[in-house]
C-alpha cells in the first residue's frame, strides 16, 4: 500500500504523491531523426496522455509538468509560435480525454504574456475539469521559480501595504498561499529527463526536500514503464526532512 508522503509518516514512504517533472530533450530527439524541432514537441506533446493516466495505479495524485518556461520565449520566433500552437491545439483536443479520465488540469505561470486565445483555453479548461476528483495535472506555462516568488512578493507587499497583512505574518506557511502553486503539495520527486542534471527555475519554492531524478531517456522515449521504474526507486529512498532515523 502506498503512504501518504508527510514528515508525520516518518520519513519513509513508498511511493511520491507529487511528481514534478522537466520534459526535455524533444528538440534533440527530433534532430537525432533528421526532423524540425517541433516534431519533437508534438512527439513529446502525445506521451503527456500516457503518463498522466499511468498515475493513479502508481499512487501519484498530481503530476506538474513544465511546459514553457519565462525564457523559452528566447527560442526562435518560429519555435516559440509552433509550441503556443501547439498549446492551442492540445488542449482544445485533450480536454475531453481528461474528462473522461477524470483528471483535473490547472496552470501556472504569469499568463498575462499569453495570448487571448490561448488564456481563454486554459480557463475553459479548468472550468471543464475543475469536479474531476482524479489525478491532478498542472501544467506550467510561462512559469518560472523566480518570477513566481517576485510576483507573490508583490502581492504580499500591497497586502502589507493596505493593512490586510502584518510584516511579522509572513512566514513559510503564509508565502507560499501566494504562490501559483498554493492549491498543490510540495513535490515529492522532480525527474527530469535527457540527461542535463539542472532545475532550470521549476518550482524553486516547493522543491525544498525534493528527491531528484536525473535521466538520460528524452521526453519522447518516456514511456510509462520508465517512470514507473522511477516510482519504485522512489519508495527505496528514505527521506528525513533534516531530521536522523534511527
Ligand atoms: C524541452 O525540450 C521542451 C520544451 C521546451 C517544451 C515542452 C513541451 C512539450 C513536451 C510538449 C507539449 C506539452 C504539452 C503540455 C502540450 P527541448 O526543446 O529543450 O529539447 P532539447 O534540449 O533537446 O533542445
Amino acid at each position: 500500500m502506498l503512504l501518504a508522503n508527510t514528515p508525520e509518516t516518518g520519513g519513509r514512504v513508498n511511493g511520491p504523491r507529487h511528481v514534478a517533472i522537466i520534459m526535455d530533450g524533444n528538440g534533440r530527439w527530433a534532430v537525432a531523426r533528421g526532423r524540425p524541432r517541433l516534431f519533437g514537441h508534438h512527439s513529446g506533446a502525445r506521451r503527456v496522455r500516457e503518463i498522466v493516466t499511468s498515475c493513479p495505479d502508481l499512487g501519484v495524485k498530481y503530476v506538474t509538468i513544465f511546459a514553457f518556461s519565462t525564457e523559452n520565449w528566447k527560442r526562435t520566433q518560429s519555435e516559440v509560435a509552433g509550441l503556443m500552437s501547439l498549446f492551442r491545439r492540445y488542449i482544445m483536443k485533450e480536454m475531453q480525454a481528461f474528462v473522461k479520465e477524470n483528471v483535473r488540469v490547472r496552470f501556472i505561470g504569469d499568463r498575462l504574456k499569453l495570448d487571448d486565445k490561448l488564456r481563454g483555453l486554459m480557463d475553459e479548461a479548468e472550468e471543464m475539469t475543475q469536479q474531476c476528483t482524479g489525478t491532478n495535472l498542472t501544467i506550467a506555462l510561462n512559469y518560472g521559480g523566480r518570477d513566481e516568488v517576485s510576483r507573490a512578493a508583490k502581492r504580499l507587499a500591497t497586502d502589507v501595504a493596505s493593512g490586510r497583512l502584518s510584516p511579522d505574518a509572513i512566514d513559510e506557511e503564509t508565502l507560499p498561499k501566494y504562490l501559483d502553486t498554493y492549491f498543490l503539495p510540495d513535490p515529492d520527486l522532480v525527474i527530469r529527463t535527457s540527461g542535463e542534471a539542472r532545475i532550470s527555475n521549476f518550482l524553486l519554492w516547493q522543491s525544498a526536500y525534493a528527491e531528484y531524478e536525473f535521466i538520460d531517456t528524452l521526453w519522447p522515449d518516456f514511456t510509462p514503464d520508465v517512470f514507473a521504474e522511477l516510482i519504485w526507486n522512489y519508495g527505496a529512498r528514505d527521506r528525513r526532512y533534516g531530521a536522523v532515523t534511527a
